[in-house]
C-alpha cells in the first residue's frame, strides 16, 4: 500500500508517499518521496508566528504535493496520513484542510497522526531509502526522549499503539531555550545549531588547553558530575543552573536557566560598559548553557531508563540532531547497560517532516485506526500523546 503525508504542524510545508510491502512477519518500507520545505520567513523574527506560518504553508502545500507526486511517478495513493496535533492550530488547519480535499479526490480514508508519535517513530529510518519492521526491530518496554521546540517528554511504551508520558516540560521546551538563548547572543534562528557550532568550538579550546596542560597526554572530557571540566579561572567565566536535576519526578523545567543566561548577559554586558560580546564569551555562554540542558535531559532519561527497565530508548524531535547531546548519551547509556538499543534519527529527519507522520499513520492504519467515513477532522493544538 503507498500512504501519502502531509506534515505543517509548525514552520516546514512536508509531503511524503512512502510504499509498504507487508507479510506475515514483516513490514518493508521504501520511501517514494520526502519532500521538506522550511520557512525561512521567520528567521528574522527569532521565533514562529502562527498566522505567518499558515500563510506560508497555503502557498507552499500544492507545489510540495506536485512535487511528492512526481517523485513518487503519480502512485496510485491508497491512504492520506496528516498532522492533526500538538502544533500551531491555524498552521494545522492548512494540512487537515488540504487532506480532506484529497481524500474526496482521491476516494481513500484519511488517518489522523499525532506529530510526537510522529517524531518517535522517525527513528526508524535508516540510512537506506527502504528499512523492515519486524517484532525484533525494536525491543519493548522503549522509552523516548522527545524534545523539540515545544516539547520536552520522556515517554515509556510497551507497544507501538501505547504511549504514556512520565516526565514533561512546566515551562519552556529545551529547543525553545535553545532559540531564546540564541538570539540573545545575537545567533540566527532557529537556535540550535547555531548554539551547538559555538558550544563545540569552546570544547575544542577546552580540550587542547587541557592536552596542554597534561603535556600531550589525552583525558576524558566529561565526567559524571560536570560534563566539561576543564574551565579558565576568570570571574566571568559562566555558570548555569541544573533545574530540577535531583528532582525525584521526571518533570523538568528550562525558564529559569534561560533567565539565568539572560541575567548573566545583561550584568556582563552593564560591566563592560555595555558594549557588544565577544565571539569569546559567546561561545563560552553556548558552551555551559548546552551543558546545563544536557546535562539534566541525560540524567533524568537514564533514572527513567532503570526504573522503567527500557530496553530501547528513543531520542526524537528537533534537538535530537544535537551532536552532543547523542555523545553524551549514548556513551553514558552504554555504561548503564551496553545491551540497551539507542535510536537517534538520521540526518535531516529531526527536525519536522512528513516521512515520519508516514510511518505513524501506516501502524495506526495496521490497527484500524483511520476515519472511514468523512467525519470532520479537527486540529489539536495541545494534543497529547
Ligand atoms: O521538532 P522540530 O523541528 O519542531 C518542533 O516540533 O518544535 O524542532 C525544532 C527545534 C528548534 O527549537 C531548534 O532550535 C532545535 O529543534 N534544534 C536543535 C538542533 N537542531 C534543531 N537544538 C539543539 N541542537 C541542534 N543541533
Ligand atoms: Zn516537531
Amino acid at each position: 500500500m503507498k500512504i501519502l503525508a502531509i506534515e505543517t504542524s509548525c514552520d516546514d510545508t512536508c509531503i511524503a508517499i512512502i510504499n509498504i510491502k507487508e507479510s506475515k512477519e514483516k513490514s518493508i518500507f521504501s520511501i517514494l518521496a520526502n519532500i521538506v520545505k522550511t520557512q525561512t520567513i521567520h528567521n528574522a523574527y527569532g521565533g514562529v508566528f502562527p498566522m505567518m506560518a499558515k500563510r506560508e504553508h497555503i502557498k507552499n502545500i500544492k507545489p510540495a504535493y506536485e512535487q511528492a507526486m512526481k517523485k513518487a511517478k503519480n502512485s496510485k495513493i491508497d491512504a492520506i496520513a496528516v498532522t492533526v496535533g500538538p502544533g500551531l492550530e491555524p498552521a494545522l488547519w492548512v494540512g487537515i484542510t488540504f487532506a480532506e480535499e484529497l481524500s474526496k479526490k482521491l476516494t481513500v480514508p484519511i488517518i489522523s497522526v499525532n506529530h510526537m508519535k510522529g517524531h518517535i517513530l522517525s527513528v526508524l529510518v535508516n540510512k537506506n531509502k527502504i528499512f523492515t519492521y519486524d517484532n525484533k526491530t525494536l525491543q519493548f518496554p522503549i522509552l523516548s526522549l522527545l524534545v523539540s521546540g515545544g516539547h520536552t517528554e520522556l515517554v515509556i511504551s510497551n507497544n507501538l499503539n501505547k504511549y504514556k508520558i512520565i516526565g514533561q516540560t512546566r515551562d519552556d521546551a529545551v529547543g525553545e531555550a535553545f532559540d531564546k538563548v540564541a538570539r540573545m547572543l545575537e545567533l540566527p534562528y532557529p537556535g540550535g545549531p547555531a548554539i551547538s557550532k559555538l558550544a563545540e568550538k569552546e570544547r575544542k579550546n577546552i580540550t587542547s588547553r587541557s592536552i596542554k596542560k597534561n603535556n600531550g597526554a589525552s583525558k576524558e572530557i566529561f565526567s559524571q558530575k560536570n560534563i566539561h571540566t576543564e574551565k579558565s579561572n576568570i570571574p566571568s567565566e559562566p555558570k548555569f543552573p541544573r533545574p530540577m536535576i535531583y528532582s525525584k519526578d521526571y518533570d523538568f523545567s528550562f525558564s529559569g536557566l534561560k533567565t539565568a543566561v539572560l541575567y548573566y548577559i545583561r550584568d556582563l554586558t552593564a560591566q563592560a560598559g555595555n558594549g557588544p560580546l565577544t565571539e569569546d564569551i559567546k561561545s563560552k555562554i553556548a558552551c555551559e548553557f548546552e551543558d546545563a540542558c544536557i546535562e539534566v535531559l541525560v540524567s533524568k532519561t537514564l533514572r527513567a531508563i532503570e526504573q522503567y527497565k527500557a530496553k530501547t530508548l528513543i531520542v526524537g524531535g528537533g534537538v535530537s540532531a544535537n551532536t552532543y547531546l547523542q555523545k553524551i548519551l549514548k556513551a553514558r547509556v552504554k555504561k548503564v547497560d551496553s545491551k540497551i538499543k539507542v535510536y537517534f534519527p538520521v540526518k535531516g529527519l529531526s527536525t519536522d517532516n512528513a516521512l515520519m507522520i508516514a510511518i505513524a499513520g501506516y501502524f495506526q492504519y495496521k490497527n484500524k485506526k483511520f476515519h472511514k467515513k468523512q467525519k470532520k477532522i479537527k486540529a489539536i493544538g495541545n494534543l497529547s500523546l
